[in-house]
């Protein structure tokens, strides 16, 4: 069987932006320095009033397929991954597809079509289901269009609230990919974790911090089991290293216990033992607190040295460019960090064909996985085909006040009746609702 992975990307943004410097902080009354140091955030998306989970991975999934040629007949398969759904019972993949009928002459009622919940990891899982499907030589010949799409809002007040973001990614999952090939290799940590979840109600319940220390003992956990499968990573394998970023703050954290374990044991190590020493061994302390207190001390001094410092500016840093504009996207995030990766490359004229990413998933709840992606010759097509940068700059920027008009509108549990800030333009708008309460989507010339 020929390689199998991601052939085609297609971004959409929210169309509004809550700009964290000049409009958050001032009203929450913090530094602006700690959203963009601290969170390592500028701004966030949201969506407009006439916006939602569908919509987003409609207008996405659209131009994925209005770019590549394609016609619902070359689909096999729609997966929605999210954690923002609004039915309990109809996957989102059913309300996309009905929007994408509504402007291309065929059905999609010979694709199988679901929705993947765990949290932000099930956009990768949604990859994995049809990747396997297509190595199980079930989908004849058709691929698969795989979206991720979410609203991340959290309740007013909430620590989360900085983090919020808005979007969908839509991925197009073929044999013989344009884009990134997947290793069939993969790692998994996965642990019942109650650092994040939402039990039948709409905003998440989060023990912030909690979850934090929960992403890198699960990330850890994966990159340990992918090297049993696999072979030892080292920095050198990887040009880029895309995490999913729930903020950038939280994907330098990871990326710092990243790099020491895979520089342990490595020339790298040894080439810093004269500068910083050597990484702390367990065994070589009476108890684990004076360890961990001697691995910090150790991290803290790493942190400033050059090897280190060059790696992140080269392998971490690109992946963060459009996250630092948008916030989180949940299911999103991750893909559209590997997106971010690959578009700076293209900036900077770099030739990727046949590098390596090492791809690191997370869901809140917990699971982490780790795979490596092989970039394949047509990625400069494909990324050069983005047009986030635009879509970015045509956010309308709203104040304070119509934050909290926003955040009203999206609230389930609130009525509220405002119009849009934006004029839709060809995209699939919420139009309304029909008699069984369903959400009714319309195309906007
Ligand atoms: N200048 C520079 N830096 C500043 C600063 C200033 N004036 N003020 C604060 N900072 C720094 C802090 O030192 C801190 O950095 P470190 O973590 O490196 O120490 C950072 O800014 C954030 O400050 P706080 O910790 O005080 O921020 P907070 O407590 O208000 O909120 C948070 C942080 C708990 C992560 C919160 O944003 C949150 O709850 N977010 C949602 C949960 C989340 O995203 N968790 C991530 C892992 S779970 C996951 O990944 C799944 C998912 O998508 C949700």
């Amino acid at each position: 069987m020929n390689s199998v992975g991601i052939d085609a990307v297609a971004i959409h943004a929210g169309k509004l932006k809550l700009d964290l410097v000049e409009t958050f902080a001032p009203a929450m009354d913090e530094a602006p320095e700690k959203y963009t140091k601290g969170l390592g955030l500028h701004a966030s998306s949201f969506p407009d009033v006439d916006e939602d989970i569908v919509t987003m991975g409609a207008n996405a999934a659209h131009r994925l397929m209005d770019r590549k040629g394609l016609e619902p007949d070359d689909i096999g398969r729609i997966d929605v991954a999210t954690e923002s759904a609004f039915d309990n019972s109809k996957p989102v993949s059913t309300y996309i597809a009905g929007c994408l009928e509504q402007v291309y002459e065929g059905d999609f009622h010979h694709a199988n079509k679901g929705e993947r919940k765990f949290a932000c990891i099930s956009g990768t899982q949604s990859l994995d289901d049809a990747y396997n499907w297509i190595r199980a030589g079930r989908h004849r010949g058709r691929a698969a269009l795989v979206i991720a799409t979410d609203t991340a809002l959290y309740a007013r007040g909430d620590a989360g609230e900085a983090t919020q973001g808005a979007g969908a990614v839509a991925m197009l999952v073929t044999e013989d990919p344009n884009l990134v090939e997947l290793s069939p290799e993969q790692g998994f940590g996965s642990a019942d974790e109650t650092d994040f979840l939402k039990p039948n109600q709409q905003f998440p319940s989060v023990d912030g911090k909690r979850s934090v220390q929960v992403y890198l003992a699960r990330m850890r956990e994966a990159l340990e089991d992918y090297e049993s499968v696999a072979e030892p990573t080292h920095p050198d394998q990887f040009r880029y290293i895309p995490f999913h970023t729930p903020f950038p703050g939280m994907v330098r954290k990871a990326a710092m216990l990243g790099y020491r374990h895979m520089i342990r044991d490595s020339s790298i190590e040894d080439d810093l033992a004269s500068e910083i020493g050597r990484q702390p061994r367990i065994e070589e302390f009476d108890d684990e607190e004076q360890f961990m207190d001697a691995v910090r001390d150790y991290m803290d001094d790493l942190k400033e040295t050059e090897a280190y410092r060059g790696w992140y500016e080269g392998a971490i840093e690109p992946t963060l460019d459009i996250a630092r504009h948008v916030g989180n996207w949940y299911t999103g995030s991750v893909h559209v960090a590997r997106a971010s990766a690959l578009k700076r490359a293209l900036e900077d004229d770099i030739d990727m064909t046949n590098e390596k990413l090492l791809v690191g998933s997370y869901g809140s709840g917990a699971q982490a996985e780790i795979h490596t992606e092989t970039v394949r010759e047509g990625w400069t097509e494909e990324i050069g085909a983005l047009d986030i940068d635009d879509q970015l700059a045509a956010r309308y920027d709203i104040s304070y006040e119509e934050y909290e008009q926003v955040h009203d509108v999206h609230n389930h549990d609130k009525e509220t009746d405002f119009e849009a800030f934006t004029t839709p333009e060809s995209e699939f708008v919420l139009s309304g609702r029909g008699p069984m309460d369903e959400r009714v989507y319309e195309y906007v010339e």
